[in-house]
């Protein structure tokens, strides 16, 4: 069991009012909220050592870069990395996808088949349309079912001796859905072609092995993870990282730079041009810490229980539809109640200090398939209580009533 009072006093922001109520939090797939411990590495790093990396042989700055190569090597060790040079800091998820579809670049020809998920971001789509765009690859798209999960039956055919990259989310963003990734590492294998794993909504809730899943890229975001904006991991095994050309020129990345040729660092800063976030970097090696002490099979426990109570109540509501009815999912519950708008329902409960994420959550082709304009999204985070989910069904009761 965890311990909720305890947990929830670590995060100042839950004991705050909004529209002159307490806040009841339900858009963690968004963005998580910050312990008071990563807040202040965040203060300490400004008020202490905040000094460029990797650069000065002065004092501050080795005592910087120490903190942000501890950091790294938490994370390695988090997703249990064989090498630390196989983690690239990034700015978050999109850029590590951007990052491998802009390396593929010229690894990829016309007549080469690439494959998504129905499922996806957009930034798990946009970037491989670009590269396809480029390179004239075909983009072919694993359909989904009512249940708002991957077609197994359709996906397995999709597997072709062209197919050179799969790309598709671990935990879909919009309904939650925990995506049959092994069996899709396992057909990827099958025929030859890399996987990269967007683990940007499945990192908050569980903890990725890239060794057991021996997949060959994996991508998270720290903010979601109770870290800051702007920071987030690439995990790439080594062979590719090497293959792949860098995806920006600048300061950090080079080894010799001369008019006439430059040439390139090696792993990890081969990747890693320009002064990075690194007070985020250090914060998010704390954010880790904080999760893995209380431990993510007691955090994953608790959502599901989260999951399983916000899902029996909000049916209770006449006219309520969930998407995502997979029983393999993580603690988000995408809905709307017909007739009305979901932007409409959002904007009640925020007034009543409720924050869920309305529209189409950058998931377009899920709303299409459902022929939706979007829905209301409650996503709970381990500090959530189901006293807080009381008030959002409450609270959708009472828009439902003055809306209909
Ligand atoms: N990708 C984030 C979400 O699903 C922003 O809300």
């Amino acid at each position: 069991m965890i311990d909720i009072d305890k947990i929830r006093k670590d995060f100042p922001i839950l004991s705050r009012k909004v529209n002159g109520k307490p806040l009841v939090y339900f858009d963690n797939a968004a963005t998580s909220q910050t312990p008071q411990q990563v807040i202040d590495v965040i203060v300490d790093y400004y008020q202490n050592y905040n000094a460029n990396i990797h650069r000065g042989v002065h004092s501050l700055s080795q005592e910087a870069t120490d903190a942000y190569e501890e950091a790294r090597e938490k994370i390695r060790a988090h997703f249990n990395v064989k090498h630390k040079e196989e983690i690239i800091f990034t700015a978050g998820t999109t850029h590590g996808i951007n990052l491998v579809a802009n390396g593929f670049s010229s690894l990829i020809k016309k007549g080469d088949e690439v494959l998504v998920s129905a499922l996806e971001h957009h930034s798990n789509i946009v970037p491989w349309q670009m590269l396809c765009e480029r390179t004239g690859a075909k983009l072919k798209v694993i359909p989904m079912t009512q249940e708002g999960e991957l077609d197994k039956l359709a996906f397995a055919e999709l597997f072709t001796e062209k197919t050179k990259l799969v790309f598709v989310n671990h935990v879909s963003n919009a309904l939650g859905t925990i995506n049959p990734i092994k069996e899709i590492i396992a057909k990827a294998k099958e025929v030859g072609a890399a996987v990269l794993l967007d683990g940007a909504q499945a990192a908050p809730h569980i903890k990725a092995d890239v060794q057991v899943l021996d997949v060959d890229f994996y991508v998270v975001s720290a903010h979601k993870m109770c870290g800051p904006t702007g920071v987030g991991i690439l995990y790439g095994k080594k062979d590719w990282l090497e293959k792949l050309p860098p995806y920006q020129g600048g300061g950090e990345m080079i080894d010799q730079v001369t008019f006439e040729k430059t040439t390139y660092a090696g792993l990890p800063h081969k990747f890693e041009a320009g002064t990075p976030n690194i007070c985020g970097g250090i914060a998010f090696g704390v954010a880790l810490d904080y999760m893995n002490e209380i431990g993510f099979d007691k955090i994953a426990a608790y959502e599901h229980e989260l999951l399983v109570y916000g899902t029996q109540e909000l049916l209770k509501i006449e006219g309520l539809r969930i998407y995502g009815t997979s029983a393999e999912k993580t603690a988000v519950i995408s809905f709307n109640i017909e007739g009305l708008h979901p932007y409409d329902i959002g904007t009640i409960v925020d007034k009543l200090g409720v924050a869920v994420r309305t529209g189409h959550h950058c998931a377009q082709p899920i709303m299409d398939y459902y022929k939706i304009p979007g829905t209301v999204r409650a996503s709970f985070s381990f500090y959530n209580t189901k006293e807080e989910i009381d008030v959002l069904v409450e609270s959708v009761k009472k828009a439902k009533m003055m809306l209909s």
